[in-house]
């Protein structure tokens, strides 16, 4: 065996597979050149730990599945028995599968090795692709004759002692990517879900960095686990001396109990380095996602989501009115969301009856998809697949097939249950259901497809059930796209529970957040963005106000923050003044003139040091292009904020500075503005960057956007 060096964009993975054992990672971080084999020879001594007293008489080897025999006393990667044996490994290298001739196509390594005295062999499959992005997954087989049950099963990374901060997010209903952030001291930091989805406070990205790492500074090193249902990503840093990261999928006792011959995968574990802050992190994963061939291509339509204005109270002819305005708005999508389905009439009845209400529909939903496909509009429809009403005709039909203990049903939650679709029968209904929606209505271009509740309690067959649910959900995704292949889909769960990597391989955006508040949405944004570029991330503009938050914003506030997204509106435009009609036009108008730019361009986010002021922008990739917004949060201490630094262009060039046109200016106290504002002004990159420009003082709870052209 060999030492491997996998090297993509400006980052290293360094493998000594010399051993017997499990590959030792040397190095996961920044490219450390091309080195020949003495050159990594020398690179492995130098990491190699020393022997110190009280301790093992061998060097500890840490690798992505760190194990006991080896010498590994933090978090096992493995933890599992057959019946009380099996449950501590020393897996041997079988072989290693390596490619990476091409360096524009990933560069990928399966480690093969077994434990013939556990009974077990993984697969370590480990993908470095051309932009820096790392994924490892494990899979595991039982070669024994008896069951083994298996408990956790996550791949790990090692991270070097720079790093001395942890920044993950947290959230709930409405206030989903709530950033935390603290030292990293000995101990495991463990962010478990046990929601059976995502969940609010899911950890979407775990950041470790240097000391004061920020948005454009610092080196950083992050994992995501990419899985819906209940999951954990972890830090961990042992008085020993090294420092992990890791995730996988929590399961139940008794939840994988593997037979003889079968196997388990873990979810992919995405793991990204940058030294140029948690930018550089999102630039990587954005070339990333965008380089898959799913990713959405085409420009993604301005959408109008009725749900804010008509809530349960369909009306034909108001939505007629709704989809007019519309199309005079410029919106390019319409979506009818919840309650148009049987005894739907508000949320405490007929999910799971998937046909058109025959009441409030008479002529069915066709008039309405004729009306809106008719002003030029794309139709899109709301659903909730896995859920159920215990006051609907199919679960009055079988109410067995419901996610559940024996005897009880889980805590009720939104009055509604989880359909157990790892029930043969339960999952064809809804295939049926859902596939029959589309086929009968070839206008439904989108589903909107909703997830309400948490799987609590939620056993199958009297076992636990989320790992079979899980899985039970991906295939119906994907059994639908596979048959209607045109439709797009949206993945939202009470708002943004349901936002990673998994589900969004199979679905082309994710609604952040129930909230509209442009000032939440803020923050929520720009988190969301830490993943996701913003043509995967739904932002409307809410109503004057918020009917979350009660909060009052003006439009150009609201606007502004859903300029910076997969764009659209949530609002009773029907009902708005012929004033706020123009303006929203308008708005919508610069979101198409700039939607090229802002769904293909790289993002940047300022570190201001005013905390009352957040500017983030967007820059095209050959540096000719950019659009910034600078949001004045609250009032500052400071009378006047200091100048806000645009970065992210070309140092070399020049660049006009100018607000964008077409809409109308925030709010400000100044009496007298800067004076450039009027016709905007000429810098290179590097004065921007460096110096910046100073900005009006505006209002709490209004927007400046700028925008930025090379004139060189
Ligand atoms: C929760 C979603 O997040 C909302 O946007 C809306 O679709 C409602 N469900 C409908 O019940």
């Amino acid at each position: 065996m060999t030492i491997l060096h996998l090297r993509r964009a400006r980052t290293s993975l360094v493998l000594d597979a010399r051993g017997p054992g499990l590959p030792r990672v040397v190095h996961w971080g920044g490219d450390v050149g091309d080195l020949d084999d003495d050159g990594l020879r020398q690179l492995t001594d130098a990491t190699v730990p020393p022997v110190v007293p009280s301790s093992f008489d061998e060097p500890t080897v840490l690798s992505v599945l760190p194990e006991a025999s080896a010498g590994w006393s933090g978090r096992p990667g493995l933890a599992g028995h057959r019946d009380g044996a099996g449950w501590s490994t020393a897996f041997r290298l079988d072989g290693l599968d390596v490619d990476q001739s091409a360096a524009d196509e990933p560069a990928r390594v399966a480690v093969r090795a077994s434990d013939p005295a556990a009974g077990l062999t993984v697969t370590i499959e480990i993908t470095l692709d051309p932009y820096g992005l790392l994924t490892v997954r494990h899979r595991l087989r039982n070669d024994g004759d008896s069951a083994y049950e298996l408990r956790e099963l996550t791949p790990v990374l090692p991270v070097p002692a720079v790093a001395t901060e942890l920044l993950d997010l947290t959230g709930r209903w409405c206030r989903e990517r709530s950033p935390q952030r603290h030292p990293w001291q000995h101990g495991a930091w463990v962010r478990e879900g046990r929601h059976g989805r995502t969940g609010h406070d899911a950890t979407l990205l775990l950041v470790a960095g240097t000391t004061g790492f920020g948005f454009g500074h610092g080196e950083v090193w992050a994992v995501h686990t990419a899985w819906s249902g209940d999951h954990v990503t972890f830090a961990e840093r042992r008085p020993t001396g090294e420092s992990t990261l890791g995730g996988g999928e929590l399961l139940a006792p008794g939840e994988v109990r593997l037979g003889p011959g079968e196997s388990y995968k873990t979810p992919l574990l995405y793991a990204v380095w940058s030294d140029a802050g948690l930018d550089g992190l999102s630039d990587v994963l954005h070339t990333h996602l965008r380089a898959r061939p799913g990713h959405p291509r085409s420009p993604r339509p301005v959408t109008l989501n009725v749900w804010e204005a008509v809530y349960f109270d369909h009306d034909l002819d108001r939505l007629r009115a709704l989809a007019d305005r519309a199309a005079e708005i410029g919106v390019e999508r319409f979506v009818l969301d919840d309650g148009w389905f049987r005894g739907r009439r508000d949320d405490t009845a007929g999910l799971g009856d998937w046909y058109v209400d025959e009441g409030v529909w008479p002529d069915g939903l066709q008039p309405l998809i004729e009306h809106v496909t008719g002003q030029g509009l794309q139709f899109g429809l709301w659903v909730e697949p896995e859920m159920v009403n215990p006051d609907s005709d199919v679960f009055r039909a079988h109410p067995d097939w419901v996610l559940a203990s024996p005897g009880r049903l889980p805590p009720a939650w939104r009055h509604q249950q989880v359909l157990d679709l790892g029930r043969p029968e339960a999952y064809d209904y809804v295939l049926e259901r859902l596939d029959t929606l589309l086929t009968d209505h070839p206008g439904i271009r989108y589903l909107k497809w909703d997830q309400n509740r948490d799987l609590t309690e939620a056993g199958h067959h009297g076992r636990p059930g989320v790992h079979g649910q899980t899985l039970a959900v991906y295939r119906l995704f994907d059994e639908l796209r596979n048959r209607h292949p045109g439709v797009e889909i949206e993945s939202c769960s009470s708002g943004g529970a349901r936002v990673d990597l998994a589900i969004l391989a199979r679905t082309d955006r994710v609604w952040a957040s129930d909230c509209n508040d442009a000032l939440e949405r803020l923050s929520i944004q720009r988190w969301t963005g830490l993943l996701l570029p913003p043509e995967l991330i739904g932002t409307h503009v809410g109503p004057e106000r918020s009917h979350t938050t009660n909060r009052v914003h003006d439009l150009g506030f609201r606007a502004a923050t859903a300029l910076f997204g997969h764009h659209g509106i949530e609002w009773d435009i029907a009902s708005i003044s012929a004033a706020e009609q123009t303006e929203l036009a308008a708005w919508v108008a610069l979101h198409k003139r700039l939607r090229p730019l802002l769904h293909a361009g790289r993002v940047v986010r300022v570190d201001h040091p005013d905390p009352a002021v957040w500017a983030h922008g967007v820059v095209d990739h050959d540096n000719t292009r950019a659009v910034y917004a600078v949001a004045r949060l609250t009032t500052s201490v400071t009378q006047v904020p200091g100048a806000v630094r645009l970065p992210g262009l070309d140092p070399g060039r020049r660049y006009r500075v100018r607000q964008v046109s077409g809409v109308p200016a925030p709010a400000s106290i100044d009496l007298s503005p800067p004076t450039w504002l009027a016709g905007g002004l000429t810098l290179s990159g590097a004065a921007l960057a460096r110096v910046g420009v100073q900005l009006p003082a505006l209002h709490p709870e209004q927007s400046l956007v700028l925008e930025v052209d090379a004139v060189d």
